[in-house]
């Protein structure tokens, strides 16, 4: 394994052994294999790869105050954090769940540097074990925070060690092989365990139940993007005005990522082509250049919109029909363009196949045809297959 990786976190981060991210992380588990259509879309992708994580690093807030929306998550986590400090105690087990780029690795860094604790990483990939779990739970000082990031991929040994270790900062390590096999049964420091995953649905219940504090993060709108963007850029020494950060903040998906990935393109195109500052226009170019829409799609959803209101009349077509006509894997049209198109309400799943939505022919500069099925509203509003 690489140890380039150590730069992934920042330099607030106290580096174990117990810190390595597995072979292949974040997502190895059967990721959708990328053809060509779906290759061009990197630029639009949720998750960090290589080098970004460095750059990101540089971005992030460092503090509450730094973050910009997610007023909620916000304010309460302030109000947990202070009240731990005012007691003296590390704050209760937090669950930080949403879909990718939101901030959970950010705001757990966060959760460490306000309670002036140094912070550990693993991730629900590298314990494989429970032993490997054991090991890192009983190097922790008093107050650690340990992040345990995609907490809903550890083995089931491992979780129902840390149900334990949660409940009662305890381990049973287990000396011995079969029949002659004891537990011994070890103290642990009180320690305050952050457990991030995009996918709160796939926890077990008890583990759930174990974290004293849940926060979702939502999706961002135009405004707090456009803060995000302008924030960035600063950081960056990059020029953007109003309307230029604005731009960018509409194409980015509701993704604070997304974003900042944007607006570094566009700082690469307004470095080249033009005078360095980021207007509207420059980065309307850019993004074009880029193949990113007004609304942020991308060339593979627009794809998948055209096929489904040219060629099958806006549908029902079922999934399988609609990946062949892109050219695409089923599953990179299920899980890359789809659950964005759905989000925006450009396409809904219903019983019968996927539905373009009237926004959609609009959003394609296309006639509604008179015949077009639209979804009924049990479909619009999410209830899928
Ligand atoms: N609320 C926010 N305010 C400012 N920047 C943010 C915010 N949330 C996320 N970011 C930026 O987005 C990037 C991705 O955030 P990250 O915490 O790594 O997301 P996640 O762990 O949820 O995938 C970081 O570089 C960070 O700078
Ligand atoms: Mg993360």
């Amino acid at each position: 394994m690489e140890h380039g990786e150590s730069t992934e976190y920042g330099e607030s981060t106290e580096y174990g052994e117990s810190t390595e991210y597995g072979e292949g992380t974040p997502a190895d588990d059967g990721a959708p294999r990328l053809t060509p259509l779906a290759e061009g879309r990197a630029l639009l992708e949720a998750e960090a790869s290589g080098d970004e994580r460095a750059v990101e690093a540089a971005l992030r807030p460092r503090s509450l105050d730094e973050v910009i929306g997610q007023e909620r998550v916000r304010e309460q986590l302030g109000l947990v954090l202070t009240a731990a400090r005012g007691r003296g105690r590390a704050p209760d087990h937090v669950l930080l769940s949403g879909p990718p780029g939101l901030g959970k690795t950010t705001i757990a860094m966060i959760i460490a540097h306000e309670m002036s604790t140094p912070m550990r990483i693993t991730s629900g990939p590298a314990i494989q074990h429970a032993g490997d779990l054991a090991a890192i739970l009983s190097g922790l000082n008093e107050g650690d925070v340990l992040f345990l990031d995609e907490i809903h991929r550890m083995s089931r040994p491992a979780e129902e060690m840390l149900y334990l270790a949660m409940e009662d900062f305890r381990v049973d390590v287990i000396v011995g092989k079969g029949p002659g096999a004891t537990a011994i049964p070890l103290e642990i420091p009180p320690f305050t365990l952050v457990g991030a995953t995009t996918r709160a649905g796939l926890l077990p219940g008890p583990l759930r139940d174990r974290f004293g504090f849940t926060a979702h993060l939502e999706f961002y709108d135009a405004a707090d993007l456009q803060r995000i963007v302008t924030r960035s850029a600063s950081l960056l020494n990059v020029t953007v005005d109003e309307d230029g950060a604005r731009e960018i903040a509409t194409r980015s998906r509701g993704t604070p990522r997304i974003a900042n990935r944007l607006l570094r393109r566009v700082r690469d195109f307004a470095q080249v082509r033009a005078d360095g500052v980021v207007t509207r226009p420059l980065a309307r170019d850019a993004l074009s250049l880029f193949e990113v829409d007004e609304q942020g799609l991308d060339r593979l959803d627009l794809a998948v919109l055209s096929a489904l209101c040219r060629r099958f009349g806006g549908g029902p077509v079922g999934l399988g029909t609609l990946a062949v006509a892109v050219g695409e894997e089923r599953e990179t049209v299920e899980e890359v363009a789809e659950p964005f198109l759905v989000r925006s309400g450009y396409l809904a799943r219903t019983a019968r196949g996927r539905v373009a939505t009237p926004a959609a022919w609009e959003h394609l500069g296309l006639r509604i045809p008179p015949n077009a099925p639209f979804p009924d509203q049990a479909a619009l509003f999410g209830v899928e297959e």
